[in-house]
Formats: structure tokens, C-alpha cells, sequence
């Protein structure tokens, strides 16, 4: 007869059997099996071995009458005298969590070996904080996220259990790199969120660290869990001419000044490519990981289609030369950069024409050589004269200039001097 499962009725045809040997055999110490009792007790998660659950109210003394523990969990029990006591072992600990939280066996009593009755025993094991919490497999230890994703969102969820049951909250371990990102709110919730935007340009990684501490035990054990963050670049730059100039960068700011593009033309000039200092047109998406296409565009100062611009490239043209330098001398333009796919972004730079005159003269003396004579005398510095006793003059002409101007090129002239003895 299996005793775990003592049913009712079974317990009857035990006792009628136990009856039986009584009027038959008319033995003595069965009186001591009627003497039990059920067992109900409780005692704490992982206590030790030889601690006492329960004492057992049953005749223990009578010659022949055996009583001992059976059943489903028997072995963690052992009797001893009147005491039922536990049995754990270094390997077999009273862990609630692993074992269930009652252990149930039964007290069976034999006189000479014959089986004469049973009680149950349930003990209840009562617990103790001795878990921490842990995370589950539904919280992300990498994950990805946008960094146009805006400030006060729930970006991630964490979750974790606790095998005591007990209530868990969730912070941000403040001593972890990028903390000052992220807060959990409500605390219960596991529900992390933005607090600072974030920013591909200064920072593409982000690590931090989340708290699961206990609230409701005086223990308040806690684990934590690092989690590494990718950012993803969004479309949140403007193009950027280049070569651009730093005006002023720290971990959160760059900013960068277009450069002025210059080119000297000459007058007439027309119908060429201009070939800007200090470097081309040319502008890249401040998005670096997007990388937009761009296109270019004059936006002023294109003085009726004197100038023509290569949407695609940015290269530009000179279509109609300057006539005359001393009315325009410089030509002044907007240019802008914007992106093929969301031109609301868009950048502009200045770009300066300069008119150079056109040289095309060599200055040009009014005479072949000129004749001239200096008095001889001990002074050092003397008028030189020439025929008709005039001062020796040198003129000289430039057709490219109508007024004195510097003169690139150059030109020579002998001067041929007597010299006179009075
Ligand atoms: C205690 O438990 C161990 C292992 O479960 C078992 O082998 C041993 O017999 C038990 N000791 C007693 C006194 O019941
Ligand atoms: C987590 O536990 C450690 C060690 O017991 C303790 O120093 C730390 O303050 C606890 N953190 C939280 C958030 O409870
Ligand atoms: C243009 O010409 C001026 C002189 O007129 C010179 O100083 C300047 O360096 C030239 N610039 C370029 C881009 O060639």
C-alpha cells in the first residue's frame, strides 16, 4: 500500500486490520500507534540539519512500537527520540524556492513490524530573502536608437524577477559613463527614458547601468545590469561648405564657418571656369553617416545670368566677362548648398569676383634713349639736364592704365649722360 497516497477508506481497512491482529493476536504496545497525532509545523528557509520541526505527541516508550517518517518527502526529516528533526546536507539545502514551500511525508507506526497506522505531517517552509533580483532575458543588454529620438520618451524597458517575490524598483546607477542620459520613471516601472538629447555628432556609443533593488526587505539586495547603447545618426545636420573654418567645438558643439570663395578675373574674361581660393566650391551633409547628395544654387548676385552654376557639382561658370573694372571692381554672390533630399537644409557662402585690370601693355618710354649731362663737381647729387638746358625727363606710357598705376610689367630705356667740366 502505497502511503503517500493514504486515501480515507484505505486508512479504514488499515484499521480493521489493526483491529484484527488486536482481538486475534491480542499483542501488546498497539495502544502507543492510536496515540499520534497529524503534523503541522513550520520552519524557516534553509535552516540546518538536527533542527527541530516538530515534537512528536505519540507514545515512544512502549516496547515494540516503531514509528517512522514515509513518504514523499521523508527524507528530509529523521526521527529522533520524540523530536522530528530536519536533514540537509551541504549539497541538500531547505531552499524554498527549489523545493516548494511545504514538504508533506507521513508518521507511520508498526508494533513488531506490522503496519498499525499513519499521520500526516506538513510543514510549511517559511521565507527568507536569500535571492537576489535578477534580470530577465526580455532586457536588452545592446540596443540601438535614433538620435533624433526626442527627450522624455521611454526608449527601452527593463525587467527583472525576484525569486522571494519581493517588490523591485529600478534606477540608474549614477556612477555609470553616460547616466545623465537616462532616468526610470515611475521607479517600478522598468521604463527608461531620454533625459538629454542625443547627438551622433559628439557621442555614437553609450554605456550605462540600471539598478534592480528590493524595497520591501530589509536586505534591499540589488543587481545591476550594463547596457550599451548604439546611436544611429539622423537627418539633423546642415551641409557644410569646406574648407569650413572651427569657430568653437566642445563635447556637444561644433560649429564651423563657411569660407569666403575669391577668384581674381580679368576684365573681358568670360565664358571660363572659376578656379576659387581657398578651394572649390564644395559642401559635404553635416550628417556624416547619411551623407545626403547636394546640390548647389545661386541664390543672389547672379547679375543676369553673368554667372552659371552646376546644380550638381558646384562648379561655376563666368558667362559674361566685366567691361570695365573701374565701374564694377568686384562682383559679390550668395551661394547656397542644400540636400537633394530635404532642401530646408541648406547652407550658403559668400563668394567674391575680383576684376583685375587687363594687362596686356608693356609701359612704353616716349624716346629710344635719352641723352642728358651732369656738371662734374664734388657735390654728390646733381640735375641732369639735357638739349635746350631742360631737366631730362623720363616719360613713360601704359595703355593698359589711363592713370598712374603699379606696373607688372616692365620695360627699359638707356639713359645715355655726359658729363660737363666747367
Ligand atoms: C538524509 O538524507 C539523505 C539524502 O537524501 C539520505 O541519504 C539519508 O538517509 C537521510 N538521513 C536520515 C537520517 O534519514
Ligand atoms: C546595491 O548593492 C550594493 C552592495 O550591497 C550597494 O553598495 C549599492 O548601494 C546598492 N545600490 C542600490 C541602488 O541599492
Ligand atoms: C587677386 O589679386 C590680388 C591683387 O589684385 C591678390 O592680392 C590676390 O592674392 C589675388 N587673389 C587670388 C585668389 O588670386
Amino acid at each position: 500500500m502505497a502511503l503517500t497516497d493514504l486515501k480515507p477508506w484505505t486508512f479504514f481497512w488499515s484499521l480493521l486490520v489493526f483491529l484484527f491482529l488486536h482481538t486475534v493476536a491480542g499483542m501488546s504496545g498497539w495502544a502507543g500507534c492510536l496515540d499520534g497525532q497529524d503534523v503541522f509545523a513550520t520552519i524557516k528557509e534553509n535552516s540546518r540539519s538536527g533542527d527541530v520541526v516538530a515534537e512528536l505527541v505519540a507514545d515512544t516508550v512502549t516496547e515494540g512500537v516503531q514509528w517512522s517518517v514515509v513518504g514523499k518527502d521523508a527524507d528530509w526529516f529523521f526521527l529522533d527520540d520524540r523530536n522530528i528533526r530536519l536533514n540537509t546536507s551541504a549539497d541538500k539545502i531547505l531552499d524554498r524556492e527549489t523545493v516548494g514551500p511545504v514538504l508533506t511525508a507521513e508518521l507511520s507506526c508498526r508494533v513488531e513490524d506490522i503496519f498499525q497506522s499513519a499521520y500526516r505531517i506538513m510543514v510549511e517552509i517559511l521565507n527568507e530573502n536569500d535571492n537576489l533580483p535578477v534580470f530577465t532575458e526580455k532586457t536588452a543588454q545592446s540596443l540601438i536608437l535614433s538620435e533624433l529620438i526626442p527627450v522624455n520618451t521611454v526608449v527601452f524597458t527593463v525587467q527583472a524577477t525576484d525569486a522571494d517575490n519581493d517588490n523591485i524598483i529600478y534606477s540608474v546607477d549614477q556612477s555609470s559613463p553616460d547616466a545623465e542620459f537616462f532616468k526610470v520613471s515611475p521607479p517600478n516601472s522598468g521604463e527608461v527614458i531620454l533625459s538629454k538629447p542625443l547627438d551622433y555628432e559628439t557621442k555614437t556609443l553609450l554605456n550605462v547601468t540600471i539598478f534592480a533593488s528590493e524595497i520591501n526587505t530589509a536586505e534591499h539586495h540589488n543587481t545591476s545590469i550594463n547596457i550599451s547603447i548604439t546611436i544611429l545618426d539622423g537627418d539633423d545636420q546642415y551641409p557644410q561648405f569646406l574648407p569650413c573654418t572651427l569657430l568653437f567645438q566642445d563635447e556637444n558643439n561644433r560649429i564651423c564657418t563657411s569660407p569666403v570663395y575669391t577668384v581674381n578675373v580679368t576684365e573681358e574674361e568670360e565664358d571660363i571656369v572659376l578656379d576659387f581660393s581657398p578651394g572649390p566650391i564644395f559642401a559635404v551633409d553635416g550628417d556624416r553617416a547619411l551623407s545626403s547628395p547636394i546640390s548647389y544654387a545661386i541664390l543672389s548676385g547672379d547679375d543676369d545670368g553673368r554667372f552659371r552654376m552646376e546644380r550638381e557639382t558646384g562648379e561655376m561658370r563666368l558667362a559674361h566677362g566685366v567691361r570695365d573694372r573701374l565701374i564694377t571692381p568686384v562682383l559679390r554672390l550668395q551661394v547656397m548648398a542644400y540636400q537633394d533630399n530635404d532642401p530646408r537644409k541648406y547652407s550658403v557662402a559668400t563668394v567674391l569676383v575680383r576684376i583685375l585690370a587687363v594687362n596686356q601693355f608693356y609701359p612704353e618710354f616716349d624716346m629710344a634713349e635719352y641723352h642728358g649731362f651732369v656738371i662734374a663737381g664734388k657735390t654728390q647729387s646733381s640735375l641732369v639736364n639735357t638739349y635746350g638746358s631742360k631737366v631730362l625727363m623720363l616719360h613713360v606710357q601704359d595703355r593698359d592704365f589711363n592713370q598712374v598705376s603699379p606696373v607688372p610689367f616692365t620695360n627699359v630705356v638707356h639713359v645715355v649722360l655726359k658729363c660737363l667740366r666747367l
